[in-house]
């Protein structure tokens, strides 16, 4: 596949100009070395994965980063955390060399955090997921963003089972000392049952013989790993008694899948899963979306005790909220709109919030309609320009 061009590109240029480093995270595979190589191709490159590096670093730090010509990538930091604290004196040292530093980690480990720590006000901290439906028309429910899905879409089984094996033996190893991947394993094909639905750590815990802090760790660490998207609820404002517990979708619905079994269009079309695989789309493209444009990813679900639920608030500027229900079909009545109606109804922000349903329809026909007073329905792309 030829370079697809990202829209965070902008992001990390204008970061480079305003931060002495600037570092790029996000599950496996999104593209981050890519996108680093190429919006900074005069800059320095070190893989800090071969142990000959390695060994290099660890040996000498300071001598290793002095020999640095800058600016300079480091990809995969969470191989060398001790540099961090070695690169923060060097940016102490002349603190408007801008963009010197440009680190990639593929976790958002508690390492990665630690580098925030440490380079506190230093450096910028962005996050690249998998391509977004803004940056490539190939990207669908089916497939999901992978470029290398996409580049190859025939071989997408073979990609995402290694694309596990991988994962679970690197970074599911490196995280959290998991003596029985294969359990982890089985852990992931339950999580994509429950694609969707909200957490229930004790209904997970049972089928699998763990402990719920079990569950709760290995939740954890997918999170980290930017592989499970938990929505937490929204509080504010509504005035009702809510279900507390976040809403869980695997990030990339081609993953989701793929552990389902999900082989082709005309399978996602008949499968139960179709109504949660298209929320979890419009999940993660909302979240693409925030965090193409540098900003925090702010993404909540809301369910009350009675049962009245609306898949995603959306916070948006001055007091605004915007609420969404994703819906996998092509054609929209007015009836989809209920819920949104009730929940619009009850807030009690100053503005009445935005409300949409987004639906599967092709983004060439009726681009937006009005479906209640107040409530329009959209294509994703649609949805997508107007929470921007
Ligand atoms: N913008 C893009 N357009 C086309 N292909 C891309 C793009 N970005 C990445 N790819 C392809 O996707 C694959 C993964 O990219 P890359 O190695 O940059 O990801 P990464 O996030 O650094 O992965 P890792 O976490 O394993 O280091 C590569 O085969 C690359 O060629
Ligand atoms: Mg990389």
């Amino acid at each position: 596949m030829n370079y697809v061009p990202r829209r965070i590109e902008p992001v990390l240029r204008r970061a480079a100009r305003d931060f002495p480093a600037v570092i790029l995270t996000g599950p496996r595979r999104s593209g981050k070395t890519t996108v680093l190589k190429r919006v900074f191709p005069r800059a320095s490159y070190v893989l800090l994965e071969d142990p000959d590096v390695l060994s290099r670093v660890k040996a000498d730090p300071r001598g290793f980063l002095e020999g640095l010509k800058l600016p300079v990538v480091l990809d995969e930091i969470q191989n060398a955390p001790d540099l961090l604290g070695y690169i923060r004196t060097l940016v102490d040292a002349s603190p408007r060399g801008m963009g010197k530093w440009l680190l990639t980690g593929s976790q958002e480990s508690p390492l990665i955090r630690g580098v925030s720590e440490s380079l506190a006000g230093r450096a910028a901290v962005l996050q690249l997921w998998p391509l977004s439906v803004e940056e490539s028309p190939k990207v669908a429910p089916l497939r999901g963003g992978f470029p290398e899905v996409l580049a190859r879409p025939r071989s997408a089984r073979t990609w995402f089972s290694s694309y596990i094996q991988t994962f679970l033996e690197r970074d599911v190893r490196s995280v959290a000392a998991i003596r029985d991947l294969g359990a982890f394993r089985r852990f992931l094909g339950l999580v994509a049952t429950r694609h969707g639905q909200i957490v229930n750590r004790t209904d997970l815990a049972a089928p699998l013989g763990v402990s719920v802090p079990t569950i709760t760790s290995w939740l954890d660490i997918l999170e980290l790993t930017g592989q499970v998207l938990l929505l937490p609820p929204y509080f504010e404002n509504f005035g009702k008694r809510l279900v507390k517990s976040p809403k869980l979708y695997l990030a990339d619905p081609g993953l989701a899948c793929f552990l389902l079994g999900i082989e082709s269009e005309r399978q996602l079309d008949a499968s139960p899963f179709l109504g949660p695989i298209f929320e979890g789309h419009v999940a993660s493209e909302i979240v693409k979306s925030q965090l193409n444009q540098g900003k925090r990813r702010e993404l909540y679900h809301f369910r009350d005790q009675k049962g009245l639920e609306v898949d995603f608030v959306v916070p948006g500027g001055e007091g605004r909220i915007t609420l969404v229900e994703a819906k996998a079909t092509r054609t929209v009545s007015p009836d989809l709109a209920r819920s949104l109606v009730a929940l619009g109804a009850a807030a009690g922000g100053t503005l009445p919030p935005a409300a949409f349903v987004v639906h599967r329809g092709a983004a060439a026909g009726v681009p937006s309609a009005a479906l209640r007073p107040g409530v329009r329905s959209v294509p994703l792309p649609g949805l997508l320009a107007a929470l921007r």
